[in-house]
C-alpha cells in the first residue's frame, strides 16, 4: 500500500494544481498578546474518534506566542489536551503531570506552516489518510502543541525565522509549565522534510545563544529551548553540504523527474516536471561530485562497528557500503514482510537473503529529482534560494560552489552565520537532546541518502540514542508509521 500512495497523491496534486482551486479566504491574524500566561486562554470541549475509540479533549487555539509578534497568521501555536487530565485521570499510563507535549509542525518546503489541528483524514497531500498525529497523540494520552511557523515566501519569514518561531514556541510551553497539563520537560518535536530539519534542529541546537537576538526581538518567553526528543522524516537539513551530496548520488544519471513546489490555497503543492540534464547542469554535477568526499572525511565519523566513515576520490568507500547496507537492511524487511523485490534490478537476492544493494544502480532506479545544484541554484530560483534571501532580497547563495557559478546579475550570497543557525549537523554536541528517530523513505529523491546518514553517524558519535531507517517503498512523505512513531515515543519519554 505505501508502494502505491505516494505517486497517487503527487497526481492528485498536479491534477489539483491544473483546475481553478477554490479560493479560500485570507488566513486570521490575531491581536499582540497581552501576556504570555495559559492561564487566561480559554478552552472549549471537544471530542474526535479515532479508530473507533471516543477521545475528548479541551482545545486552546490560535494562542500567539510571542509578545511582539511579527506575523499572527503563523506565530500561534494550538493546545489540545485530553479531557481525562481536567478529571484527575489517566491514559496509557500517563497523568497530567507526567504527559509529554506532542510539539508537531506543518512546516513544508521551508514555507509557512500553520498550526497543526486533530483531523480524522489527512489535512493535504502530504500525509497519508486516517487521523492525523494529532488525533493520535490525543488517543494516546499526549498534550498536544502544534507551532505554526514563518516561512520563505514572506519578507519576514527568511532564515532564521522558522526556527526562531518554533524556539519561541517551545519557550512559551516551559514558561507555562506549572499552568499546563503535560511535562515541559518532555517535550517530543515532529515534522516533515524543511519541518523535519526543523525538528532536528530544534533538538540540537537547544538553548543555544546564536539565536538570543532573534528571541529578544520577537519578545518570547524568558524559558529555555530546549526539547526532550526529536522526530524528523526526511529532514532537509546540511543545505551547505546537500548540493554535493546529490551529485555524489545521482552524478550521471541526467534524466530527472522535478518536483515543483508551490503554495496553493495555504496548502504546499507539488507538481512534476519532467526532463534532461544540459551539458551545463553536468558540468556544475562533476564539480558537485568531487567535494563530496573531502566533506565526508573531514567529519572523521565511525559506523557501529567502529569502521571510519571515508570517501576515496572517486566517491567509494565505507560510507557508501554504510548506505548499501542501509538499503539492504531496508530491502530485506520488505522481503521478510512478503513484498516481491523482483523488479529491483539494483539488489542482489539469493534464497530470501537481501546479499547486497549497489548504490550506483539504485541512484539510476530510482533516478534524479533535481538539477545540479540541487538547491543552491546558479539562477537563483530554488526555494532555498529563497529560504536565504532577506527582506529586501527575494533570494541568494549560499555556498561558495554557487555563488562562484551564479549567472544572475547582482547576486548576493546570504551571510554565513544565518546560513549556519540553519543546520542541525552544526550544533551537534555531547549533553542535550538525547533521543532522534530519523525516518526517510527509501525512495526519496528529495535530498541524498547521504544527508540522513551523516546526520544519524554525527548524532551517534555524541552519544545520543538515534533510530534511522529507511522505510522501504516510501517516498518524499511523513506520519506515514504513526503506529511506530508512538511506540518510540513510549518508550523513550518512559523510559529510566
Ligand atoms: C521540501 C522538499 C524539498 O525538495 C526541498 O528542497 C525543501 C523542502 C519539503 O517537502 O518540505
Amino acid at each position: 500500500m505505501k508502494l502505491q500512495r505516494i505517486p497517487a497523491l503527487l497526481l492528485a496534486a498536479a491534477l489539483a494544481a491544473q483546475a481553478a482551486p477554490p479560493q479560500k479566504a485570507e488566513l486570521p491574524r490575531y491581536p499582540a498578546p497581552k501576556n504570555l500566561d495559559f492561564a487566561q486562554v480559554a478552552g472549549s470541549l471537544h471530542t474526535i474518534t479515532v479508530n473507533g475509540q471516543s477521545v475528548p479533549y479541551r482545545a486552546f487555539e490560535h494562542i500567539v506566542y510571542v509578545m511582539k509578534p511579527a506575523d499572527t497568521r503563523y506565530q500561534i501555536m494550538n493546545v489540545y489536551i485530553p479531557e481525562a487530565y481536567f478529571q484527575g485521570g489517566s491514559i496509557n499510563g500517563f497523568t497530567k503531570d507526567t504527559a509529554p507535549i506532542f510539539f508537531p509542525n506543518n512546516v513544508g518546503g521551508y514555507m509557512p506552516g500553520e498550526a497543526g489541528q486533530p483531523e480524522t483524514d489527512s489535512r493535504d497531500n502530504f500525509k497519508p489518510s486516517g487521523p492525523n498525529a494529532i488525533a493520535v497523540a490525543l488517543s494516546q494520552g499526549y498534550v498536544v502543541a502544534s507551532p505554526g511557523a514563518r516561512g520563505r515566501t514572506e519578507a519576514n519569514g527568511r532564515a532564521p525565522a522558522a526556527i526562531v518561531d518554533l524556539k519561541a514556541a517551545v519557550r512559551y510551553l516551559k514558561a507555562n509549565d506549572a499552568k499546563m497539563a503535560g511535562d515541559a520537560r518532555k517535550i517530543i518535536s515532529n515534522g516533515t522534510s524543511a519541518g523535519g530539519a526543523l525538528s532536528a534542529l530544534l533538538g540540537t541546537s537547544g538553548n543555544a545563544r546564536e539565536y538570543a537576538p532573534y528571541l529578544r526581538a520577537l519578545g518570547a518567553a524568558n524559558a529555555t529551548d530546549d526539547v526532550f526528543a526529536v522526530s524528523a522524516y526526511c529532514p532537509i537539513t546540511n543545505l551547505e553540504h546537500a548540493d554535493a551530496a546529490y551529485e555524489w548520488q545521482f552524478n550521471g544519471v541526467n534524466d530527472y523527474e522535478k518536483i515543483d513546489i508551490s503554495m496553493l490555497d495555504y496548502r504546499v503543492q507539488r507538481k512534476t516536471v519532467r526532463g534532461t540534464q544540459t551539458a551545463e547542469q553536468m558540468r556544475l554535477s562533476d564539480g558537485l561530485k568531487n567535494l563530496f568526499p573531502a566533506y565526508v572525511n573531514s567529519l572523521k565519523l565511525k559506523n557501529a562497528q567502529g569502521v571510519p566513515m571515508t570517501l576515496d576520490n572517486n566517491g567509494n568507500g565505507s560510507f557508501k557500503a554504510q548506505i548499501e547496507s542501509m538499503l539492504v537492511q531496508s530491502a530485506q524487511k520488505a522481503l521478510d514482510e512478503g513484498k516481491d523485490l523482483s523488479g529491483q534490478t539494483w539488489l542482489t537476492i539469493e534464497n530470501g537473503k537481501v546479499k547486497a544493494a549497489d548504490f550506483s544502480a539504485y541512484a539510476k532506479f530510482v533516478g534524479r529529482q533535481k538539477t545540479a545544484p540541487a538547491f543552491d541554484g546558479v539562477d537563483l530560483s530554488t526555494g532555498e534560494n529563497n529560504l536565504f534571501g532577506d527582506a529586501q532580497t527575494q533570494a541568494k547563495h549560499f555556498t561558495a560552489f554557487g555563488a562562484q557559478n551564479n549567472t544572475v546579475q547582482g547576486a548576493q550570497t546570504a551571510d554565513a552565520a544565518t546560513v549556519r543557525i540553519m543546520n542541525a549537523m552544526n550544533f551537534i554536541k555531547r549533553g542535550g537532546t538525547q533521543h532522534y528517530r530519523i525516518r526517510v523513505g527509501e525512495n526519496d529523491r528529495d535530498t541524498s541518502l547521504a544527508i540522513s546518514q551523516l546526520l544519524a553517524l554525527k548524532l551517534r558519535a555524541h552519544g545520543k540514542n538515534v533510530d534511522y531507517a529507511l522505510p522501504w517503498g516510501v517516498g518524499h512523505g511523513g506520519d506515514y508509521d504513526l503506529d511506530e512513531l508512538f511506540a518510540w515515543m513510549k518508550d523513550v519519554s518512559t523510559r529510566k
